[in-house]
């Protein structure tokens, strides 16, 4: 059949684009299976992460590589697997009351070939794990795959997650260690009940998992949410950044699609995206008012992940929009970039980063993740005979 969206030159662009995307991630995953975050980047060089390895992992999947999704998922189960007894431990020593420290915990960054890495860095976070686990079973659903084959690793995610996803660690910015975090909350949920109904758990792993993801909503819905104000000041409730603030967060996006926190048109999601549109898109998104990383621009994958929600509700003129901003911003050669400077929430706070780290992280192979992902809910992918 011919492929019917490759009409206009902008159209046939944005797929070009998604071609090159899946080159870009393809070049760079390791032997070992892993995505490096940014190849080239001082801070990121060496090392992956499971909450940017998983969406690019999901990218990877719709494009059709089953192999280089399925690679990542060995990478991450083996690390895991080679980790079970350290997280038996950690969670018997909290089912005895003994807390283990942050810094005890697992991290959220490993070298490309599975290590801890020696560089110091804001590693307590376990929003990558519940996103790998919604990942691993979202690609096995997809493509009629045997989670047998990663089962080592998602039996430890699930215990790790069972146990500590109610403690504070740092969010997907890896800031404020302090508290509990709405799209960590989000993630957790996700990956717990995915994994929960794909049969790949024993029977008491897989109802401990489904109490802990219902457990999770329950509390994402009773200390997450804001505004819903009764009139005259009426407004729709939306999520929120942590418990007890009344701030969003680009990331809460993800709470509606994938993570299912709400479903989409939910007065909830609406409210959710709306602040988002509000506080934080321009038209590209930002991460937080408050952002003072290489001055706070707007990140690429977080515009992806808005116009992902904005499909999910029909929108499909504004996902576009949100995909064409995107491609408007990749470099002459297709890169894409963490974040772009067209507008700055805090510009006078740019240079210090750039002098400590260099320029922004170009290619972020999670970009290129979320790219795939929105080109594939908007029917811009390649057709399959041409990948
Ligand atoms: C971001 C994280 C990301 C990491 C690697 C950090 O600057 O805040 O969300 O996982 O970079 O891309």
């Amino acid at each position: 059949m011919p492929h019917t969206t490759a009409e206009t030159p902008v159209t046939a662009r944005l797929v070009a684009l998604a071609r090159r995307s899946h080159e870009v991630i393809a070049t760079h995953q390791a032997p070992s299976g892993a995505y490096p975050a940014s190849p080239t980047f001082s801070a990121y060089r060496g090392y992956a992460w499971y909450r940017d390895g998983a969406f690019t992992a999901e990218g990877m999947s719709r494009y059709g590589d089953v192999t280089s999704a399925g690679a990542f998922h060995d990478w991450a189960a083996s690390i895991l697997m080679a980790r079970a007894d350290a997280v038996r431990g950690l969670v018997d020593r909290q089912s005895r009351g003994d807390e283990p420290g942050n810094e005890e915990m697992l991290p959220t960054r490993f070298t490309l070939d599975g290590a801890d890495g020696n560089d110091p860095w804001w590693d307590f976070q376990t929003d990558g794990y519940g996103t790998w686990l919604w990942s691993v079973v979202t690609h096995a659903e997809r493509h009629g795959l045997d989670l047998a084959r990663w089962a080592g690793g998602l039996a430890v995610a699930t215990d790790y997650l069972v146990a500590f996803w109610d403690r504070p660690c740092y969010d997907w910015w890896e800031e404020h260690v302090a508290h509990r975090h709405g799209s960590t909350f989000g993630a957790n949920f996700a990956g717990l009940t995915a994994i929960a109904r794909s049969g790949a758990l024993d029977e008491g792993r897989a109802e401990a998992a489904a109490a802990a993801a219902a457990a999770i909503r329950a509390t994402m819905l009773a200390e997450c949410v804001a505004g819903g104000d009764e009139p005259p000041t009426a407004s729709l409730p939306h999520l929120t950044k942590w418990a007890g603030s009344s701030a969003v967060d680009g990331s809460l996006a993800a709470c509606v699609v994938p993570y299912g926190i709400t479903a989409p048109g939910s007065p909830l999601a609406t409210g959710t995206l709306d602040a988002i549109r509000t506080d934080l898109a321009t038209p590209g998104v930002h991460r937080f008012a408050a952002d003072v990383f290489y001055g706070g621009g707007q990140w690429l994958l977080l515009t992806c992940l808005l116009g992902w929600n904005e499909a999910a509700t029909g929108d499909v003129a504004s996902a576009r929009a949100r995909l064409e901003w995107v491609a408007a911003h990749a470099t002459p050669e297709g890169d894409l970039p963490e974040q772009v400077p067209d507008h700055l929430l805090h510009p006078a706070s740019r240079a210090e980063w750039i002098e400590r780290w260099g320029p922004v992280a170009t290619p972020l192979l999670w970009s290129h993740g979320m790219y795939l992902i929105l080109a594939d809910e908007l029917g811009l992918l390649p057709p399959v005979e041409n990948r």
